[in-house]
């Protein structure tokens, strides 16, 4: 009776030490971005709390700063399974074939983040989502980041002001559209590179957050910014499906859970990180800061807002009419 009591005893325990020594679901999650940036920060939100609502099953390790793949690399990472989640700008799906999500890229497209998140969180949202489906990703959220700046060693008042500039892109046929709208010659060229490219003259200039311009140390090697806000830059969390679907059912509740709450902090903080940044650069005394005025402003709209009607065949006029009706929704008019 005593053996056997013992041999019950001894086989929990050797049961419940599997159990201990079973390694914990890892995540690999790459971004291009630091830490301190709003994608960055809810990257590790989402880390912390992925983590803690899975009892420690889930490890998730993040990889910012392109330390892991650059932009290109990382996508076909994640297809490949090499890593399991990333959060790429929405101008970085046109050379996986989404080209629907570069209607995030037209110049004007979101007059409020009022009107973005309409698009994001509704049946749009979802539905370029579906579209990632074929291609081996299911999207999780959209990440918000903000309206971007733009850019150069020279002043960058009047539309003129873009002549003949080189001006690094994202890989976005629409973003090449706006550029050459402008007068500018675009290049695309990994985030990772930005920063040199500038230093050493390869390009003269380029558009961000100032979230990202200030993190990348980009003013130091940019005499002047034009708060323009010409357009958006967010990003759509992905994961790889086979992954994903194959995740025991509790997990993956959890896992969108933390997603959910990762997210709402994110999308909180991304205009305070951007503000503070575009302050942190002001102070930095390196460079002019440039608000357009309205007459300027009227300007830019009208050299750029041609390039919806001129990319709309790429992205699909239903699909830029449907973004153009929830602005309109808020009583917005392009
Ligand atoms: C860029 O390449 O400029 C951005 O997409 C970087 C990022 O992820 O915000």
């Amino acid at each position: 009776m005593k053996r056997r009591t013992l041999l019950i005893a001894l086989s929990a325990a050797l049961a419940s030490g599997a159990a201990f020594a079973q390694a914990p679901i890892v995540i690999k999650f790459s971004h291009v971005v630091a830490t301190d940036t709003p994608k960055g920060k809810a990257a590790e939100r989402f880390k912390e709390l992925a983590e803690k609502a899975t009892k420690g099953r889930v490890k998730v390790e993040v990889y910012a700063n392109s330390t892991l793949y650059k932009d290109k690399e990382e996508l076909e990472a994640l297809q490949l399974g090499a890593v399991q989640m990333l959060a790429p700008s929405l101008a970085k799906f046109g050379p996986l074939g989404v080209k629907e999500f570069e209607v995030f890229d037209l110049p004007y497209i979101f007059p409020t983040k009022d009107v973005l998140y309409r698009v994001t969180e509704g049946q749009i949202g979802k539905d370029l989502f579906k579209k990632l489906e074929p291609k081996g990703i299911i999207g999780l959220a959209y990440w918000d980041n903000g309206f971007k700046v733009m850019s150069a060693n020279r002043p960058l008042h009047k539309v003129e002001d873009f002549k003949g500039l080189k001006m690094r892109i994202q890989s976005s046929k629409v973003l090449d559209a706006q550029m050459r709208q402008l007068g500018a010659n675009p290049q695309v060229m990994a985030f990772s590179e930005v920063y040199q490219a500038l230093q050493t003259g390869v390009v003269d200039g380029t558009e961000n957050p100032p979230s990202n311009l200030y993190t990348q140390k980009m003013h130091e090697v940019q005499k002047h910014v034009t708060v323009s806000n010409h357009g958006y830059l967010g990003y759509a969390v992905i994961v790889n499906k086979k992954f994903w679907e194959g995740l025991p059912a509790d997990i993956r509740t959890a896992l969108d859970g933390a997603m959910k709450e990762a997210t709402r902090y994110g999308n909180a903080i991304a205009q305070q990180e951007n503000d503070a940044a575009l302050e942190a650069v002001k102070k930095s005394g390196k460079t002019e800061i440039y608000v357009l005025n309205d007459k300027e402003r009227a300007e830019w709209r009208k050299a750029l807002l041609p390039v919806q009607t001129s990319m709309a065949g790429r992205i699909g006029p239903d699909l830029v009419n449907a973004v153009n009706k929830e602005a309109a929704a808020l009583g917005f008019k392009n």
